[in-house]
């Protein structure tokens, strides 16, 4: 079964079904917050991905994804979880420092 493990959330680890579901809905349906400042629209950046693992088991980059990456303000081991589906296979990911949120504590 595929599975997104969070690294720097204590290795949180999101056994799944396969789906089309867009990364941050599988992340906010497994009970973890994580930021999206824009509500989900690829106009912010808040709900970045650093991937470790599984950067070929995602998805194409999206339009608003090329827009920041062509800024510079996505790498190229970053992805929007509102953008980026999980096509199979896992995934290894951290939450960006400056998403972090205050409530939440993370192990790194
Ligand atoms: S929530 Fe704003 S870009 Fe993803």
């Amino acid at each position: 079964m595929p599975k997104i493990v969070i690294e720097n959330l204590f290795n949180h680890t999101i056994d799944l079904a396969p789906s089309a579901s867009k990364v941050i809905e599988i992340i906010h349906e497994s009970g973890i917050d994580w930021m999206h400042a824009c509500g989900k629209k690829g106009r912010c950046t808040t709900c970045k991905l650093i991937v470790k693992e599984g950067m070929d088991n995602l998805s194409e980059l999206t339009d608003r994804e090329l827009v920041y990456r062509n800024q510079g303000r996505l790498k190229a081991n970053e992805r929007l979880a509102c953008q980026a589906v999980l096509k199979s296979g896992d995934l290894r990911v951290r939450v960006a420092e400056q998403n972090k949120f205050p409530h939440i504590i993370y192990s790194e």
